[in-house]
């Protein structure tokens, strides 16, 4: 799951710029749970899923833990156990409450935490008030990793939220409409030309912030290659399905067949057959799946499994990001897309082909075939913040570009962000891509 490293950026932020930013990433996260009664906010409906008052309240620890603690005059924590409930995984910070357990915590309830959120915020906002300009300097780079941390728990908090409710047979909505019924236009595809490229984070032209596992920026070699030009449908996948894709073994990894036999796997994480019509559980409902919108919640085993029933193979995590670059070559990429901000939250049918790619941000993480490995040079930062990334590398493959429920401005063409191989709960979907030239 998506963990931060923290890197760069602490530069160009004045007291007043910093403070305004801090209230405008926290309050969107409580603009998130506002649909969310106390209940729903205490559930826990797998491991992998953390409660949302959980994500209010680790978000808020790690402001009081990493920045007030060693920085307030006479620091306190504001309850002496929540040190012990809200840090996720940091051991260097101390032991931490069992994550598989978090659905049993109701207390604090939903309005405690709102309590909590609102003393951090308090003392954040005395803190950067009275910082002079080498310790704004000095603490700058840490509190704006603070900001990102949260956005990437605004965007846990949604896919959580979303299989919280899909347990419940009262299929409740958290918000939105679906979108009229739509059919998948031709696949294109892309010709990107090899040779030596650079990956990695690009300083300003990537705005300015990134993670540890952005670094250092490095040149690879690539062959050329082509990268369709949308991402794969649900229609297309009803064709997978159909043609027995989820039952020949020819197209699975060894590991990927294991999870299909044993799991029983036959479609996408949130479908469900009723009547033989095929339902798909969403933020805004259950709904008969709409065949022109992006096939999402498919493991990387799954990707693999249709890249190779379709004769192709997925992009590596470079191939994807260099073709990115050339699909938005201005001086300052902000990616735009069908990302939180337009209120979807569901992936939704590519825009009219124009010879370029489309949804390379937003919609859905797209599976590569790369591993989450550290880039050459890589060195995880001293201390805790170190933990972030670093310590997550194995075992994990790299997605790219950001979905419908990620925050408007969290993503960028370096961005890696990582799953298991089987996780399907994320928002994930599927490009494909191919070697050479030539259809
Ligand atoms: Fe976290």
């Amino acid at each position: 799951m998506t963990s931060t490293t923290a890197v760069t950026a602490g530069a160009g932020w004045d007291p007043t710029t910093l403070q305004s930013r801090y209230d405008e990433v926290r309050s969107y996260t409580e603009t998130l749970a506002a649909p969310l009664s106390p209940e729903d906010q205490t559930v826990q409906s797998m491991a992998d899923v953390s409660p949302t008052k959980w994500h209010r309240a680790h978000v808020t620890w790690f402001f009081e833990t990493f920045v007030l603690a060693d920085n307030e005059a006479s620091f306190a924590p504001f309850q002496d156990k929540y040190w012990f409930l809200f840090n996720s995984y940091y051991e260097a910070v101390g032991p931490r409450y069992s994550r598989a357990d978090r659905g049993l915590i109701s207390r604090p309830g939903a309005h405690d935490v709102g309590v909590y959120r609102s003393n951090v915020d308090d003392r954040m906002h005395d803190l950067i008030a009275r910082l002079d300009d080498g310790a704004l300097t000095k603490l700058a780079s840490t509190i704006e990793l603070g900001f990102h941390h949260e956005q990437q728990h605004q965007e846990l908090l949604l896919m959580d939220i979303k299989h919280v409710l899909s347990r419940n047979p009262l299929q409740p909505v958290y918000a939105g409409r679906p979108t009229a019924e739509s059919t998948p236009d031709r696949l294109g595809w892309v010709e990107v030309d090899g040779g030596l490229v650079e990956v990695g984070h690009e300083g300003s032209r990537d705005g300015g912030f990134c993670f540890d596992n952005e670094l250092p920026r490095h040149e690879q070699w690539l062959r050329p290659f082509r990268i369709a030009d949308r991402l794969i449908t649900n229609g297309e996948w009803w064709e997978f399905m159909a043609d027995g894709g989820y039952r020949r073994h020819e197209h699975w990894l060894s590991d990927g067949w294991a999870k299909v036999t044993t799991e029983g796997w036959e479609a996408p994480f949130y479908w469900t057959e009723v009547d033989g019509v095929w339902f798909e559980h969403t933020l805004h409902g259950t709904w008969p799946v709409n065949p022109g919108l992006p096939v999402s919640h498919v493991s990387f085993y799954e990707a693999e499994a249709y890249a190779s029933w379709a004769g192709k193979r997925l992009p590596t995590e470079a191939e994807w990001e260099h073709a990115a670059r050339g699909a938005t070559a201005s001086t300052t990429d902000v990616p735009t897309g069908n990302l939180a901000n337009t209120t979807s939250f569901h992936p939704e049918a590519a825009p009219p082909a124009s010879g370029g790619l489309r949804q390379m941000f937003g919609d859905c993480w797209e599976w590569t075939s790369s591993a989450y490995h550290p880039y050459p040079g890589f060195h995880p930062p001293a201390g805790a913040i170190g933990e972030y990334n670093g310590k997550f590398m194995s075992n994990q493959m790299v997605l790219k570009g950001g979905c419908a429920l990620t925050p408007a401005g969290h993503t960028r063409a370096s961005y890696r962000n990582f799953f298991p191989h089987q996780s399907r709960w994320a928002l994930s979907g599927v490009r494909l891509a191919d070697d050479g030239a030539a259809a």
